[in-house]
C-alpha cells in the first residue's frame, strides 16, 4: 500500500473506532463454561426466564409478580418491553445485586425504525432494494441500541399468501427467493459489523414456522402443510436468516401438522439446530409454552416446560413454564440437566458476545441516546426508504408526476391529515407518546409547495364510518381544485397482530367518496394506505392514478409528497398478489399448472377456474409503474443447452424509453417444464434493480446455474433433472417481455 494511501487508512481507522465503545472480549466456550459451573439449578433455570416489563403485552400479563425480586434472585435472564437508557439502567442494577452479577439482555419488537420510524416491512419488500431495507435495519438498530436495547424480535420472515392475515404487514410478502433476501439484509442491518458494538442489536429470525400459512389466514390458527411445501417456500428465508448469522430465533403460536412450533423436536432440534448447526438461542413466543395446554397437546405447565425444552425451546417468553417447573423436572429425571445446560450456555454465550460482562451498562448511556435518536441522517434516510417503497398502480394519461405549475390542490380523505396511522402497527417507541413528529399527506404536500399552492381539505368520511354527511363539503372543495388527491385506506390499527379479517375491501363508505370527487371531472390522484393488500375494484377500474403507500413511518407525508411531485420516480413492486375478491384467497404467481390450465380466458368450462372471476390477481406480484417506461430487446442465451455443472448467460438490452430518469426492476423466472415432481408456471429466481437516464440503454445479463434448477425430488432430495425449462425476463409476473428456451443435459 502507498505511504499515503496507508497514512489515510489508519486515520479513517483511528476516528471509526473512536467513536465505539471498546471491544468487548471474544465469548469462549471456556469462559461459559467456568460460569455455568458455578451457577445452581435455580440460577440456570433463570437465565431461561423472560418477563415482560409493564409498559406493552401483546397477550394476556403473566400474574404480576414483584419482578424485581425475581431479578435480585438471579432468577430472570431477559426482560422484554423495558427500554430507555435511563429505565434499561435501573433494571440492570438490580440484576447487579444477584449473587452471580449476570446482566440481562433487553428485547424489544423493534420492527421498522425506532424513534425514526421506517415504512412497514411490506411496505420496505416492495422497493426491492436490499440495500434501503438494510439501512433501515440499521438505522433502527443504531437508535435501539443506544436507548439500552440489545434484541429486537425482527425481521419476520414468514413467507405468507393470504392478505386476510393481520401480520402480513410484519414480512416481506409471498416468495421464498425474495424473502430471503430480504431476511439476510434485515439480519445484516440489524446485527451490523457484529454483536458488541453497541450500536448493534441482536437480530430474532421468527416465526418458527409456517405461522404465515395459517388456515384461512385467522392468526394463531392452525397450519397442516407438506414437507414440500414447508422446505420449498416456508423454510428459505430461515435458511437465508441463519448463513447472515441471526442470533436468535423466535418459535411460534401455531402447530404444523399437529405438533405446536413451540413443542415440536422436528423444527427446532432436526432442522434448526441440527442439519443447520444453529448456535443461537431460541425464544418461545409469548406464553406460547403455556398455550400448549390449550393446544391439547400438553395436560399441564410441567409437561408444556418439558415438552418446549426437549424440543429445543431455549428461553420461555412470558409462560412462566420454566420458571415454576423445570428444577423440579430434572430432580424428577424428566429432564436431563444437559439439556438445561445446552440452553444456559447459548442464552451466556450471547450475553458475552454483546460485551455485557466487560460493561453490563455499556448500551445505557443517556447522552449517548440523546444524540443518538432522531438525527437528521436517519429521518433523511427514513423519507428515501419511504419513497422507495411507494408502488405506483396506475397512471393514466401521466397524470403523474403533478405539475409544479398547480395553483389549487383540494387533499381529501379520512387518512389525509392522519398522522398517526403514518407509523403503521408495532411502532412501540410511540406507545403513550406524543405524535407530532409524524407527517402527515397533508403536511407533507404543505412542506413540498409552501406558499406557493393553494390548499384546501375536506375529511371526506371516517375511515370506517357510514355516515355521507361529508360529501358534500367534499365535493364543494374537489370542485374549486385544479386536482384532487385523496387519501382513504385502512387504520393503522387493522393490521398487525390478531388483526385477521374476512373482509379486505377498503373499509366503509370510502370508494363511495371517491366516486362522488370523481364524478366532479376533476382529475383524481388516490392514494391507498393500508398495511395489507386491499381490495378497491371501482377505484381501479375508474380513478386514473392510484398510488400504494401502506403505512411510510414518520417521513410518511415527505416521502408522498415528493413522488407526487415527481422528486422521486417511484419504482416499488408488489411482493405480494392483490385479490380481486376474497374468494380467490389464496392468490399467487407461482402456482401449478393443473390438468386443466386456463389457457384461453373465456373459455373456462371444465377448466381450473372461477365461474364468476378470473384466477388472475387484480395486480400481480412484481407489478408496479414508473413515470417512464422501458423498453426490453435483444435476448441472448449463451448457450442452446448446458451440462449440469456449466452455467448459462441470459444477457438483453434495457432502454429507459421514456421522458424522466427511473429505475426498474428487472424480474427473472423460470419454469421446468417437465419434472418427476410437477413445478410451478413461474418462479423468481434473480432480478436487477437498475436506475436509467432517459434515453439511455444497458446491456444487462443473468447467469443461470445449477442452484436455480435445483429443486426437491420424491425422496425430497434437492437435485436437477435434464429436460426443457423456459426462461421469462419481464417487468412484473404478469407482465414478461422477453421469453426464450433451454435444455439442461446430462
Ligand atoms: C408476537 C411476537 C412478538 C412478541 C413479543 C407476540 O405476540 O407474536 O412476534 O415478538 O409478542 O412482543
Amino acid at each position: 500500500m502507498h505511504k499515503i494511501a496507508l497514512f489515510i487508512f489508519i486515520g479513517l481507522e483511528f476516528s471509526v473506532l473512536q467513536g465505539l465503545y471498546a471491544q468487548p472480549s471474544k465469548a469462549s466456550d471456556k469462559q461459559v463454561n467456568a460460569l455455568l459451573a458455578k451457577m445452581t439449578l435455580d440460577e440456570k433455570v433463570g437465565q431461561l426466564n423472560q418477563y415482560t416489563g409493564d409498559r406493552a403485552a401483546t397477550g394476556p400479563l403473566s400474574k404480576s409478580a414483584d419482578k424485581l425480586e425475581e431479578i435480585k434472585k438471579g432468577h430472570v435472564g431477559s426482560m422484554l418491553n423495558v427500554r430507555g437508557a435511563k429505565d434499561t439502567r435501573m433494571v440492570q442494577e438490580v440484576a447487579m445485586q444477584s449473587r452471580l452479577k449476570i446482566p440481562l439482555i433487553f428485547g424489544l419488537d423493534v420492527i421498522h425504525g425506532y424513534r425514526v420510524t421506517f415504512p412497514v416491512p411490506l411496505a420496505e419488500a416492495s422497493s426491492w432494494d436490499m440495500e434501503a431495507i438494510e439501512l433501515s435495519a440499521r438505522t433502527a438498530a443504531t437508535e435501539a441500541a443506544a436507548s439500552g436495547l440489545h434484541w429486537t424480535f425482527a425481521p419476520m420472515v414468514d413467507i405468507f399468501r393470504d392478505p386476510r392475515w393481520g401480520r402480513v404487514m410484519e414480512g416481506a410478502g409471498e416468495d421464498p427467493y425474495l424473502g430471503s433476501l430480504i431476511a439476510k439484509a434485515r439480519v445484516k442491518g440489524f446485527q451490523g459489523k457484529g454483536l458488541g458494538n453497541t450500536d448493534a442489536v441482536m437480530a430474532c429470525a421468527k416465526h418458527f414456522a409456517a405461522y404465515g400459512a395459517a388456515i384461512g389466514g385467522r392468526d394463531y390458527n392452525a397450519v397442516d402443510m407438506s414437507d414440500r411445501q414447508l422446505w420449498e417456500t416456508y423454510l428459505p428465508p430461515f435458511k437465508a436468516a441463519v448463513d447472515a448469522g441471526v442470533a436468535t430465533f423466535m418459535n411460534s403460536f401455531n402447530e404444523l401438522n399437529g405438533i405446536p412450533a413451540t413443542g415440536n423436536s422436528y423444527l427446532q432440534r432436526n432442522i434448526l439446530k441440527g442439519k443447520w448447526n444453529f448456535q443461537g438461542f431460541v425464544v418461545s413466543d409469548w406464553s406460547s409454552i403455556g398455550e400448549m395446554i390449550a393446544h391439547g397437546f400438553v395436560e399441564n405447565k410441567y409437561e408444556a416446560a418439558r415438552v418446549a425444552l426437549t424440543a429445543g425451546n431455549d428461553m420461555d417468553m412470558e409462560s412462566r413454564a420454566y420458571t415454576e417447573n423445570l428444577v423440579q423436572l430434572v430432580n424428577d429425571g424428566k429432564v436431563p440437566v444437559k439439556l438445561v445446560d445446552d440452553a444456559v450456555r447459548r442464552i451466556l454465550r450471547k450475553k458475552f458476545e454483546l460485551g455485557l460482562f466487560d460493561d453490563p451498562f455499556r448500551f445505557c448511556d443517556e447522552q449517548r441516546e440523546q444524540a443518538v435518536l432522531n438525527s437528521p441522517e436517519s429521518k433523511k434516510a427514513a423519507r428515501m426508504v419511504a419513497a422507495k417503497s411507494i408502488v405506483l398502480l396506475k397512471n393514466e394519461k401521466q397524470l403523474l408526476p403533478l405539475s409544479k405549475s398547480v395553483k389549487n390542490i383540494a387533499i381529501i380523505g379520512p387518512v389525509a391529515k392522519s398522522k398517526n396511522d403514518m407509523k403503521g402497527a408495532w411502532s412501540v417507541y410511540w406507545d403513550g407518546k406524543d405524535d407530532k413528529d409524524l407527517v402527515s399527506l397533508y403536511d407533507g404536500i404543505k412542506n413540498k409547495v409552501g406558499n406557493d399552492v393553494s390548499l384546501s381539505y375536506a375529511k371526506g368520511c371516517g375511515i370506517k364510518d357510514t355516515s355521507r354527511n361529508g360529501f358534500a363539503e367534499a365535493v364543494a372543495v374537489a370542485q374549486k381544485a385544479d386536482v384532487v388527491i385523496m387519501a382513504v385506506g385502512e387504520s393503522a390499527d387493522m393490521t398487525g397482530e390478531s388483526k385477521s379479517k374476512t373482509n379486505i375491501h377498503i373499509p366503509g363508505v370510502q370508494e363511495d367518496l371517491v366516486k362522488a370527487i370523481q364524478a366532479t371531472g376533476k382529475p383524481v390522484v388516490v392514494l391507498l394506505m393500508a398495511g395489507r393488500p386491499t381490495i378497491f375494484n371501482w377505484i381501479a377500474d375508474n380513478v386514473p392514478a392510484i398510488l400504494y403507500t401502506w403505512w411510510l413511518g414518520s417521513e410518511a407525508g415527505n416521502a408522498m409528497a415528493d413522488v407526487l411531485f415527481g422528486d422521486y420516480n417511484p419504482a416499488g413492486k408488489l411482493t405480494m398478489s392483490f385479490p380481486r375478491s376474497e374468494g380467490q384467497i389464496p392468490v399467487y404467481y407461482s402456482y401449478k399448472n393443473t390438468g386443466r390450465p386456463v389457457i384461453k380466458e373465456k373459455e373456462i368450462l371444465y377448466k381450473s377456474a372461477y365461474t364468476d372471476s378470473p384466477n388472475t390477481p387484480r395486480f400481480a406480484f412484481g407489478y408496479g409503474l414508473s413515470y417512464t417506461t422501458f423498453e426490453y430487446s435483444n435476448l441472448k442465451l449463451s448457450k442452446a443447452a448446458i451440462h449440469n455443472n456449466e452455467t448459462l448467460i441470459a444477457s438483453f438490452t434495457l432502454t429507459n424509453s421514456g421522458k424522466y430518469k427511473g429505475e426498474e426492476v428487472v424480474q427473472l423466472y423460470l419454469r421446468d417444464m417437465v419434472a418427476s415432481v410437477t413445478r410451478p408456471v413461474k418462479e423468481l429466481k434473480d432480478f436487477i434493480k437498475i436506475s436509467l437516464e432517459p434515453g439511455e440503454s444497458k446491456t444487462l445479463s443473468f447467469t443461470i446455474d445449477k442452484e436455480k434448477l435445483s429443486f426437491y425430488n420424491q425422496r425430497m432430495k434437492r437435485t436437477t433433472e435434464p429436460g426443457r425449462f423456459e426462461l421469462m425476463i419481464g417487468s412484473a409476473s404478469n407482465d414478461i417481455r422477453l421469453n426464450s428456451g433451454f435444455e439442461l443435459v446430462d
